[in-house]
């Protein structure tokens, strides 16, 4: 048996295993022996380590710059005449990946339109080698669908992670930045090599330390973390403070149309753009869970977004204002607020009111990335307002990077959505992309699961959802699967009983995880604070605005027009009739809609009571099942990678039954209604 190199999982999916097939060695070895870089940019500097490490890695000889018959030639397009190739269509971090074969020479191009598309096209060609492809015919060109492809970190400068699952900040300890960068370095490489590139570097409830990061005393050390992004086309952003001008600024008010905050502004701007000049912007959570904003002066949201965007006009900055806003002071008793309305209410009446660079950020749904609620109406609400879709990597409700759940399927479901926005075929990605209203900008931003432990993420598998952040938002078309494909041939070579076995947990993760949590769209039922584990009634009663209302009779939301809060007429057609009625209303989202009693009988043909019994024995079961098939990789994954899988999944297994017995015997004894299958309930 081949011994296999213990690992901590710190090289995730830039793993670069040594290539163990003859054939393709050969091969491999044969057009890798040369790498011919025209060029000297930060960032080509960057794709030829990549390239350099990468390839000797797996073919196990280094490339030289040496002439020879066949080799890699990476650069810009136009910078030479091997480098001059017809490029219609490529747009600016687009790359080509071709074989050539022209007077006498054979290389393969690996170029990009500016010195980012070339980084990116050495990051796809090590994934070619890394999945095993073969060299000889390549034509790839691609192109990123959008223009902002984002991270963001709810790190804090105490070290503390918000909803952090993975250790605690590779950038910050004891309210200082971390002297060392290179773990931020390597972050930077992951990151890249999906095709990200932005990223926001502070939580976005911004205390009173991080407040500061904008004045002198910080924006040097932002300068040094925002250099090592840099090598990586990778734009640094910051989470603001709205009240800056009181809290550190010595002002009375920060009134967005006060002129001495005004001054205020752009004279933070003009100060963080003389320390970094392409710095990208500021991300806004204003007026939101007791952040101030401008509702304090009477102000509206393009009152305060458009102030920033003025300061950071003059410099090519963006405003990202996140539109998760929502009253989180309401009373339980008061049925007619309706906190998934919020967001719509706010924004769509200032559609057509935001200067060209802001973006609204959107979360994916109207509550708050729970496993399963619908897509958020206000894509596609507004049509004269850049929009970017706003995901969370990060398992906060989803299991906590103890639990497995993959989360590109679900990502994938909201990146199709059709909006109807300009009747049929405006799905999500295209009103994000900025292309279904010509848009100047937009994207997708998501927020990290990853901290300092050794494998980044926690939960090994759980690195397979950075990946597919990163993929998904390069190119929201690819299939769910083939991003799990890839991930896990590069994380963990690629025999294809490993790959396939990981590929299947993955898909079937999700669903797992919804199988034994809140059913049916309800969301929620998690203890109040953390989010871990199950607690029917946890947020019931309390402020948030988060209920299922469940009594003797039944369960749900009514959020219909005809007898509920009317949330429903929040899409176009045709969703807000399908919504609204109780007959086409998808099963898995009939709680989210619709208050029935648990007799109600679902399309799947089982009452809702059975359903909810017979999903949460079948979550546990499939929990259990994750193990046993993990543990058939025995020997053929890493015994150190194994064992760290494998005590997450065993921890899952036992924590899905807890979920099982608190749901079932919850509704058992809610309703009186015993299973059908007579199982054990408490
Ligand atoms: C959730 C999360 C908070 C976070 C907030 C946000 O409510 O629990 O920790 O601050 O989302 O997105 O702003």
């Amino acid at each position: 048996m081949k011994l296999l190199r213990q690992e901590s999982g710190y090289t995730c999916w830039l793993r670069c295993e040594a290539c163990r097939d003859e054939h393709l060695l050969r091969e491999y070895r044969s057009w890798c022996g040369g790498l011919q870089t025209i060029g000297s940019s930060e960032i080509l500097k960057s794709a030829q380590k990549e390239l350099l490490s990468g390839i000797a890695a797996i073919t196990g000889q280094t490339p030289t710059s040496e002439a020879s018959a066949q080799f890699l030639l990476l650069g810009v397009l136009g910078q030479s005449p091997e480098l001059t190739v017809a490029s219609a269509g490529l747009t600016e971090d687009g790359y080509l990946i071709r074989t050539v074969r022209r007077d006498g020479q054979s290389f393969i191009l690996l170029a990009g339109k500016t010195d980012k598309g070339a980084l990116y096209a050495a990051f796809h060609f090590l994934r070619l080698l890394q999945t095993g492809e073969p060299l000889g015919t390549l034509d790839i060109a691609e192109n990123p669908k959008n223009r902002l492809r984002m991270i963001n970190q709810w790190d804090n400068m105490d070290g503390s992670i918000e909803r952090g699952y993975a250790g605690r900040s590779i950038f910050y300890e004891n309210h200082d930045f971390i002297g060392d960068l290179d773990r931020i370095r390597d972050y930077a490489r992951l990151l890249a090599s999906t095709g990200i590139n932005a990223i926001a570097i502070n939580n976005v409830n911004v205390h009173r330390t991080e407040t500061k990061l904008i004045t002198s005393e910080w924006l040097p050390e932002v300068a040094r973390v925002a250099g090592v992004f840099r090598e990586y086309g990778i734009r640094t952003f910051l989470s603001i403070n709205f009240a800056g001008p009181i809290e550190i600024g010595g002002l009375a008010t920060a009134d967005p149309l006060d002129g001495e905050v005004r001054c205020w502004w752009a004279d933070r701007a003009a100060d963080i753009y003389r320390h970094i000049p392409d710095f990208g912007g500021f991300l806004v959570k204003a007026d939101s869970e007791f952040r101030p904003g401008p509702f304090t002066y009477g102000r509206d949201h393009a009152d305060g977004a458009n102030m920033l965007a003025e300061a950071l006009q003059p410099y090519g900055g963006l405003v990202i204002w996140r539109c998760f806003v929502y009253n989180c002071l309401q009373d339980w008793r008061d049925r007619s607020t309706d906190r998934a309305r919020a967001a719509y209410d706010h924004f769509t009446p200032l559609d057509g009111r935001f200067l060209d660079n802001v973006i609204l950020q959107i979360k994916n749904g109207p509550m708050d990335f729970q496993v399963r609620e619908p897509v958020s109406p206000l894509f596609g609400g507004m049509t004269k307002t850049n929009q970017m879709l706003e995901l969370q990597i990060t398992q906060e409700y989803t299991g906590q990077q103890k639990h497995l759940c993959y989360l590109v399927p679900q990502w994938k479901e909201v990146a199709d959505f059709d909006t109807y926005a300009q009747g049929p075929g405006t799905t999500v990605a295209d009103v994000a992309s900025g292309e279904a209203f010509a848009r100047p900008h937009g994207g997708f931003a998501a927020v990290s699961n990853i901290g300092d432990e050794a494998s980044w993420t926690g939960h090994i598998l759980a690195q397979a959802n950075l990946y597919g952040f990163g993929r998904l938002a390069w190119n929201p078309a690819l299939a769910a699967k083939d991003i799990a494909r890839e991930w896990a041939a590069m994380t963990f070579g690629p025999d294809p009983t490993v790959v396939g076995t990981v590929c299947s947990m993955l898909l079937a993760s999700w669903k797992i995880y919804e199988n034994y949590t809140a059913p049916l769209g309800v969301g929620w039922m998690v203890n109040p604070g953390h989010h871990y584990g199950p607690n029917v009634d946890g947020y019931e009663y309390s402020k948030w605005g988060t209920y299922h209302f469940a009594d003797c009779r039944g369960i749900g939301v009514d959020r219909t027009v005809r007898s509920g809060t009317g949330y429903t007429a929040q899409y176009r057609s045709p969703h807000a009739e399908r919504y609204e009625s109780l007959e086409e209303c998808p099963d898995e989202l009939l709680l989210f809609f619709h208050h029935v009693p648990y007799t109600h009988r679902l399309k799947s043909g089982k009452t809702v009571i059975q359903h909810i019994y017979d999903s949460h024995f079948d979550g546990a079961e499939q929990a259990a099942e994750l193990v046993k098939i993990w543990e058939s990789l025995r020997g053929k994954v890493d015994d150190e990678r194994h064992r760290l899988v494998l005590e997450r999944l065993k921890e899952q297994a036992e924590h899905a039954i807890e979920w099982r017995d608190v749901i079932n015997t919850y509704f058992y004894r809610k309703s009186g209604i015993p299973d059908e299958q007579a199982r054990t309930i408490y």
